[in-house]
């Protein structure tokens, strides 16, 4: 049921015109969902990954990753490559991100994920 909840949120996410036909911005629809679930401890608890605004972009794309250097944290084009969305945190934070809000990062990556 939490995952049916969370797609009707991202119809309404996706209406309301967050990646539009111009596509997702990287700074006004994924960078807010940094600020609000992950930057408090990136960098504060893992320091190899800032998610703060300015710094995320260059710490993300085609940037291997430390846990799993085989894997790049976004590989543009190529969102099921990318160890940021494959990446599972630990269970207690496997909710972190809702369904709507991993399917924006996935477009945004399958765009180019330009910096936009
Ligand atoms: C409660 C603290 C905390 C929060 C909140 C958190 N992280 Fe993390 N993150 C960590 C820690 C600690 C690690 C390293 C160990 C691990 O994977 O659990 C990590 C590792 C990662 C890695 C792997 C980095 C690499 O180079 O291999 C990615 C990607 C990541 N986090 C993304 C995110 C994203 C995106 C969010 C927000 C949706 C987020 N994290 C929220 C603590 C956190």
């Amino acid at each position: 049921m939490a995952v049916l909840a969370g797609l009707g949120a991202g119809g309404a996410l996706f209406a309301a015109g967050r990646g539009d036909a111009r596509g997702v911005s990287f700074s006004r629809d994924v960078q807010p969902i940094f600020d609000a679930k992950c930057a408090v401890c990136h960098p504060a608890s893992f320091e190899y990954l800032d998610l703060r605004p300015g710094r995320s972009y260059a710490e993300l794309v085609r940037v291997a990753s430390v846990l799993r250097p085989a894997y790049e944290l976004v590989l543009p084009g190529r969102p099921e490559l990318s160890f940021l969305l494959t990446h599972v945190p630990d269970p207690s934070r496997e909710e972190l991100l809702t369904g709507a809000e991993e399917a924006l990062i996935g477009r945004w990556i399958a765009e180019g994920a330009r910096d936009n």
